[in-house]
């Protein structure tokens, strides 16, 4: 393992409660639990924490366990018996009745006599692992049960995690957003985009800045384009419904802007909340809103040949589930530089990466010649955890020839060694615990987005024969239309 260099953060939150509502559903089952469990088995939760589960669904003891026991199961590896036995020591189920002040008025006993019998000092932090429309109707019952300190008032503190969609339309986000502040003061709000919390999205931004290499180069004098992918192996697994009101554009847009950002947004003075979120949404006022006439040559969607046959799916659905697209971002550095960005689902493997694509010699021996791109920056983001840099250099020999090379690394060398650290939702969690908002959204990023996504969104709708949803063939990487629009352009995916 190499030696760390300058400074080395380490996160100690204090002991907390942590308390899981929709703790029955999907999201709790297939991310949240397995996060905190993780937390709990790796020795990174606070040594003084427990955990309430709280869910519409009545559960006795062994049917808990039962239940948690499959979700850990499913999400990997089944976990080994005595961290499963200490992690439930720590764990409460308490059904939920979302509604009822007589519900809030039982869980404010239950966490004031699980903080006496785990050390903890009335710090809580609420999980909304529920439907969107439940966010404020919780959020007020947690105000009006006293559950919802003001860290002004007192040592303790609450604080509230929610999860995307934040929203379906930019005028739906926006009235989330103002029924949300009502109950909850932004300052205890954390809105959780996964992407955010994976290593390797952080060490984009680590190798911006401490390599003035990257940084020095990454502007419109040497760059020629970005790319960045996000496809997936899996199709819907059971999600369809979601799907079918959601689409691919509204349930990944965040997670695609979010790379993007941490891509080109400039340099913050600090990793610290504010000088990060001021940077970024420099980032966000400055990405080019699509102009509706120019939607049908900037972005295709499609839909895996698969997806139409499958229960519940509409016949004649026209949920996408890929997008491709071209956008730009209007700044001093990036200023008529296109980003490419494709996203889907069914598409052959899953990979995640960034492309920083820099320019073709424009002079010298092989400005008259067209060798390709010689240099690209890629970070693998996912499943593959890497840095390559390809270039051109002499190919060995008598003659004086050139080949293309490549320079890689592997971003952790050391077998095993991921599994002894958080994943992006252990460290999400970790995060707010220690009251940490720097990867968490700023509601200004979250309008942003739907501004962004509006145009394409209306277009699809009020124009859907300029904008046609393309058909692709189940395990191939989105419609032929994708690689067109880079073709078009002179360019082609990486
Ligand atoms: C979720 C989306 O937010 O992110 C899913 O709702 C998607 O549709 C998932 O599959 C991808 O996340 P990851 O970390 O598994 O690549």
């Amino acid at each position: 393992m190499a030696e760390t260099l300058g400074f080395c953060e380490e996160l100690r939150p204090e002991g907390c409660g942590f308390v899981l509502f929709g703790a029955t559903g999907d999201l709790a089952a297939r991310k949240v639990l397995p996060a905190l469990f993780g937390l709990c088995e790796k020795g990174i939760a606070p040594r003084n924490f427990y955990v309430v589960l709280s869910g519409r669904t009545p559960l006795d003891r062994p049917a808990l366990e039962a239940r948690l026991a499959a979700a850990l199961g499913r999400s990997g590896v089944p976990p080994r018996p005595a961290a499963f036995a200490a992690f439930l020591e720590r764990v409460e189920y308490l059904r939920a009745d979302y509604d009822s002040p007589a519900f809030y008025a039982g869980l404010a006993a239950k966490l004031e006599a699980l903080d006496a019998k785990f050390g903890v000092r009335r710090r809580r932090l609420f999980y909304l692992a529920t439907p969107p429309a439940a966010f404020e109707p919780v959020s007020a019952r947690l105000r009006e049960a006293g559950l919802l300190f003001d860290p002004k008032d007192c040592t303790c503190w609450s604080r509230l995690i929610i999860e995307k969609p934040y929203g379906s339309s930019l005028e739906t986000a926006v009235s989330l957003a103002s029924s949300l502040g009502r109950a909850v003061p932004e300052a205890q709000v954390y809105r959780i985009d996964h992407f955010t919390g994976k290593e390797t999205v952080q060490n984009v931004l680590a190798l911006r800045s401490a390599n003035p290499v990257f940084d020095g180069t990454w502007n419109r004098a040497f760059v020629d384009h970005v790319q960045i992918t996000v496809l997936e192996e899996l199709g819907l697994e059971g999600r369809e419904a979601f799907f079918e009101h959601m689409g691919l554009a509204r349930d990944m847009m965040s997670h695609i802007l979010q790379l993007a950002a941490i891509t080109a947004m400039d340099l913050p003075a600090s990793f610290h909340d504010a000088d990060f979120k001021t940077e970024k949404k420099r980032f966000f006022d400055s990405l080019r809103l699509p102009a509706p006439a120019d939607v049908p040559a900037m972005a295709v969607r499609g839909q895996y040949a698969s997806y139409s046959g499958q229960p519940g799916v509409a016949p004649g659905s026209a949920a996408e589930t890929f997008l491709a697209f071209r956008f730009f971002v209007d700044n001093d550095r990036w200023r008529d530089v296109p980003f490419y960005v494709r996203a889907g689902k069914k598409t052959g493997a899953k990979a995640t990466r960034i492309a920083v694509v820099y320019k073709k010699p424009a002079a010298g021996v092989f400005g008259a010649m067209d060798i390709g791109y010689p240099n690209v920056f890629s970070f693998g983001i996912q499943p593959e955890e890497r840095v390559d840099f390809t270039l051109i250099g002499k190919h060995p020999g008598p003659r004086l020839c050139f080949a293309r090379r490549e320079m890689g690394l592997d971003y952790r060398p050391v077998p095993g060694e991921a599994a002894k650290y958080p994943t992006d939702y252990e460290r999400l969690l970790l995060e707010a615990m220690a009251g940490d908002r720097t990867l968490f959204l700023s509601y200004d990023e979250i309008r942003r987005m739907w501004e962004f996504l509006s145009p394409l969104l209306d277009s699809w709708r009020e124009k859907p024969a300029a904008c046609p949803l393309r058909t692709y063939p189940d395990g191939t990487p989105g419609p032929a239309e994708a690689a067109e629009l880079l073709r078009r352009d002179g360019r082609d995916w990486v």
